[in-house]
C-alpha cells in the first residue's frame, strides 16, 4: 500500500526524532552522567538560537565486518551543519559520544568533509566539537583514510578560514591531530583529554604510571605542552569563549575583521600609566595593567593564558577594531624571551598577519634566556621562529617599547628593521646591546682586574655603570636614528597606538612571490 502524503510526512518526523536520538536515551543520560552535554546540545549553547541547518542526518555506515551491519543509527555519530553565532555564518561538527562513542567511521569522516569544503567554498569558520574514542575499530583502514582526509582539509583551510576545536571528551591517537591542525584548541577541566597515546601505552612502553588527566589534561596542555590555547571549567564556559574569540576575527583571510561600536573615548588620558614603570630598573609590574588602560574598555581575551607567561598574547580592540597584542611580562622570569616564549608568540603573530589582523607589540624584554637548557633545546630555532613571523608579517605593526629592549630582543619584538611600520618607545625606554652591568663587565674587564681593592672596584663599576646608562639606556640614541617615530607620554598611549591603526588602515605591504617560505621549524 502506498503511503499517503501525511504518512510520508510523519515518517520524516520520526526519522528526525530517531536522529535526535544518537545512541538512545540510556547512553544520553550516561553521557550527562559524566557532566557532559550531548553533540547536539552543545550545537545549539554555540550557535544563535534557532539557527542550526543540519546536513546529513539520514548518513549511517556502510561497514560490514564485526557484526556492524546489525547495528546501525542515523548520523552515524556526528552532527554537522551551519548556522550562526552573532548572526555571522559559521560551519559546525559536533561528535557524538552516544554513537560507538563518537569513534569516526568513513562515512562520518565524509559528513566532516562536506562541511569543511563548504566552508571554503563560503569563506566561513568551523569549528569542531570532539569527543571520541577514535578510529571506530571495526572499520580498519577506511577510518585511517577518513582522518587522513580531514588532516588534509585543515591544512588546505590553514590561513584561509579560522578553525577552532573544542575538546570536550577523549582525543586520542592520530585523532589529536586534526585539532593540532586548526588554530585554537579550546580544552574542558576534568572531562576531557588529548594524548598520542593513552596510560596504558605509556606504562607498557616507559614504565611510567600517569592518570589520563596528568597525561593528557586541558591543565597539562593549558600549561605544559601549549597544546590548548584555552581551558575552561565548564562546557559552557569554553563555548562562550570560542563565541567570544570569534568576535574577534574576520570570515576568511579575504575579509578584515568586524569593526565593534566603540563609546570608550579614543583619547582618554591614564596617567596612572606616566607612574607605572617602577623607579628600580629590574624591579616588575604587570604588564596586563597596561593593557587594561589602553584597550577599549579594558578590555581583552588572553591566548595561551597559562603557557609562557613570560610573554602575553590576546585579543582587543582599539576604537572597535580588532588588534592582536604582543607584551612581554616583567612580572614573569622578568619578561624574558625563552624557547615557549618564542613559539607562542610566533604561532599568535602569524595567526593574527594570515587574517588581516593588526599587531600592536609592547615591549619590556631583559633579551633571551640563557643557559644550556635552552641552547640545546634549540632557542636559536624558537626564538628565530619569532623573528621570522614579525619579519614576514604584513599586517599594520605598532610598537610601543615600554622599558627595556635590549640585544637581539630588541630586533626580534617588531623593531622597525622588522617593518614595524610606527615605533614608539615611552622615556624611560633602554634600548641597547645589553644591561649596564653585562656590557661595563665585557667592555672594561681588564680595567677590573687591575683593581684590587673591592671598595674601589665596586666603586669604579657604579660610575662606569651611570656613564653607560646616561648615554645608551635611553630611547633617544634610537630616535635619532629614526628606528622610533617618536617618544610619547605614557598616559597618552592609547591614544596614539588608535591615531597609528587609523593611519594604516589602507596600509598595503607584500612579500616575494615564492612558493612557501621555510620557517626554522
Ligand atoms: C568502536 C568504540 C570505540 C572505537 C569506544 N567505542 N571506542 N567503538 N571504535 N574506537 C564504543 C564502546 O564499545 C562502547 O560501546 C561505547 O563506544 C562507549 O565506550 P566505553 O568504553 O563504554 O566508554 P568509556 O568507559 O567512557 O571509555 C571511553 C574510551 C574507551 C576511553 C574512549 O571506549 C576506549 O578506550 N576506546 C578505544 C579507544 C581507542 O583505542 N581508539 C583507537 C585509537 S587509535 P557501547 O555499545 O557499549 O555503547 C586511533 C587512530 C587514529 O584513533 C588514527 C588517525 C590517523
Amino acid at each position: 500500500m502506498t503511503k499517503t502524503q501525511e504518512q510520508k510526512i510523519q515518517e520524516l518526523i520520526e526519522l528526525r526524532e530517531r536522529a535526535k536520538l544518537g545512541g538512545g536515551e540510556k547512553r544520553i543520560a550516561a553521557q550527562h552522567k559524566k557532566g557532559k552535554f550531548t553533540a547536539r546540545e552543545r550545537i545549539d549553547m554555540l550557535l544563535d538560537e534557532g539557527s542550526f541547518e543540519e546536513f546529513d542526518m539520514f548518513v549511517s555506515h556502510r561497514c560490514i565486518d564485526f557484526g556492524l551491519e546489525k547495528e546501525s543509527y542515523l548520523s552515524d555519530g556526528v552532527v554537522t551543519g551551519y548556522g550562526t553565532i552573532d548572526g555571522r555564518i559559521v560551519y559546525v561538527f559536533s561528535q557524538d559520544f552516544t554513537v560507538f562513542g563518537g569513534s569516526l567511521s568513513e562515512m562520518y569522516a565524509a559528513k566532516i568533509c562536506k562541511i569543511m569544503d563548504m566552508a571554503m567554498k563560503v569563506g566561513a569558520p568551523v569549528i569542531g566539537i570532539n569527543d571520541s574514542g577514535g578510529a571506530r575499530i571495526q572499520e580498519g583502514v577506511k577510518s585511517l583514510g577518513g582522518y587522513a582526509d580531514i588532516f588534509q582539509r585543515n591544512i588546505l583551510a590553514s590561513g584561509v578560514i579560522p578553525q577552532i576545536s573544542a575538546i570536550f571528551g577523549p582525543c586520542a591517537g592520530g585523532a589529536v591531530y586534526s585539532p593540532a591542525l586548526t588554530d585554537f584548541i579550546v580544552m574542558s577541566r576534568n572531562t576531557s583529554y588529548m594524548f598520542v597515546t593513552g596510560p596504558k601505552v605509556v606504562k607498557t612502553v616507559t614504565g611510567e604510571t600517569v592518570t589520563a588527566d596528568q597525561l593528557g589534561g586541558a591543565d597539562v596542555h593549558a600549561s605544559k605542552s601549549g597544546v590548548a590555547h584555552f581551558v575552561s571549567d565548564t562546557e559552557e564556559e569554553g563555548i562562550q569563549l570560542i563565541r567570544k574569540l570569534l568576535s574577534y576575527l574576520p570570515q576568511n583571510n579575504l575579509e578584515d575583521p568586524p569593526v565593534a561600536p566603540c563609546d570608550d573615548p579614543i583619547d582618554r588620558l591614564e596617567d596612572r600609566l606616566n607612574e607605572i614603570i617602577p623607579e628600580v630598573a629590574n624591579k616588575p609590574y604587570d604588564v596586563l595593567d597596561v593593557i587594561e588602560a589602553i584597550a577599549d574598555y579594558g578590555e581583552y581575551l588572553e591566548v595561551h593564558r597559562h603557557y609562557a607567561p613570560n610573554i602575553v598574547t590576546g585579543f582587543a580592540r582599539f576604537n572597535g577594531m580588532s588588534v592582536g597584542i604582543v607584551a612581554n611580562q616583567p612580572k614573569y622570569m622578568a619578561g624574558v624571551l625563552d624557547i615557549n616564549a618564542s613559539r607562542k608568540a610566533a604561532r599568535f603573530v602569524r595567526f593574527c598577519d594570515a587574517f588581516n589582523i593588526p599587531i600592536v607589540t609592547l615591549v619590556d624584554v631583559p633579551g633571551f634566556l640563557p643557559g644550556t637548557g635552552q641552547e640545546y633545546n634549540g632557542i636559536i630555532l624558537h626564538g628565530a621562529k619569532l623573528l621570522f613571523a614579525y619579519g614576514e608579517a604584513t599586517v599594520p605593526k605598532v610598537t610601543v617599547i615600554l622599558r627595556k629592549a635590549y640585544g637581539g630582543a630588541y630586533d626580534v619584538m617588531s623593531s622597525k628593521h622588522l617593518r614595524g611600520d610606527i615605533n614608539y618607545a615611552w622615556p624611560g625606554a633602554e634600548i641597547a646591546v645589553m644591561g649596564p652591568k653585562g656590557a661595563i663587565e665585557v667592555l672594561l674587564s681588564r680595567e677590573l682586574e687591575t683593581i684590587e681593592d673591592e671598595k674601589a672596584k665596586a666603586d669604579f663599576l657604579l660610575k662606569k655603570e651611570n656613564e653607560y646608562k646616561d648615554k645608551f639606556a635611553n630611547p633617544y640614541v634610537a630616535a635619532k636614528f629614526g628606528y622610533l617615530d617618536d617618544v610619547i607620554e605614557p598616559r597618552n598611549t592609547r591614544f596614539r597606538i588608535v591615531r597609528a591603526l587609523q593611519s594604516l588602515q589602507t596600509k598595503k605591504d607584500l612579500n616575494p612571490p615564492r612558493k612557501h617560505s621555510n620557517l626554522p621549524l
